[in-house]
């Protein structure tokens, strides 16, 4: 018997509330009972363990390339056929995954969220529902600026390099792009308390049914 899933893809840049809106998602569907799991993008970063941390911390993480796509697609289909998988773990401090892994049983409903999930053609064409969480750059950069000062271990000499010279580009050759593939676009991010319920009650209703049948 095939093991039923919805698939579900949240893209948006950097600092434009992926994880906030996906976090109000999926406590929006706790709220009846609907578990589901989350691949976060970032936790598929590729080891750099032949570098340095200097050298690490100068990487381009925003191109396609930094990422193990192959792995994250793998456990997607893995979950979506009814299996466990071993997730990785990235430490943002240190610039690289760490050994250990998170145990990860399957749901019917996976979320996978990143930067690049909706530019990326064979991650893309395995959702089922696919979201862009969108915010203006200024406010995305504020937020990063702050965030990567506090939680990952950054000096505002290293946001602002890292910014001028690869998120920027990356985001407007691969991540603005992407938008098109949306079926939905999120405004403003965690503050769009009406887009969140209405993308809640919309797989809160695709589950109903499923599991009707
Ligand atoms: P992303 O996953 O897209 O990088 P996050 O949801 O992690 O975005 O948000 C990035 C940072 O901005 C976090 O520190 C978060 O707490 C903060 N943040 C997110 N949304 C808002 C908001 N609407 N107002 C203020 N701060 C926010
Ligand atoms: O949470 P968010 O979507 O912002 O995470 C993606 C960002 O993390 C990318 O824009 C990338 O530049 C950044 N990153 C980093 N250092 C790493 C890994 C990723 O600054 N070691």
């Amino acid at each position: 018997m095939s093991y039923q899933t919805i698939i579900v893809g949240i893209a948006g840049g950097t600092g434009s509330g992926k994880t906030s809106v996906t976090q109000a998602i999926i406590k929006n569907l706790e709220r009846t009972g609907i578990h589901s799991i989350l691949l976060e993008q970032d936790s598929y970063y590729k080891r750099n363990d032949h570098l340095t941390y200097e050298e690490r911390a100068k990487l381009n993480y925003d191109h396609p390339d930094a990422i193990d796509f192959d792995l994250l697609e793998k456990h997607i289909l893995a979950l979506k056929d009814g299996k466990s998988i071993e997730k990785p773990i990235y430490d943002f401090q240190v610039h690289n995954r760490v050994n250990e892994t998170q145990h990860i049983e399957p749901a019917n409903i996976i979320i996978v969220e990143g930067i690049l999930v909706l530019a990326m053609e064979k991650i893309r064409s395995l959702f089922d529902t696919k979201i862009f969480v969108d915010t203006d750059d200024d406010e995305r950069l504020l937020r990063r600026i702050e965030r990567d000062l506090n939680e990952r271990a950054r000096s505002f000499e290293s946001i602002k390099n890292q910014y001028i010279n690869t998120v920027k580009p990356m985001h407007l050759e691969f991540v603005e792009p992407s938008k098109r593939y949306a079926d939905v676009i999120i405004p403003r991010g965690k503050d769009n308390k009406v887009g969140i319920n209405m993308v809640a009650s919309r797989l809160r209703y695709l589950f109903n049914k499923m599991n009707q049948k």
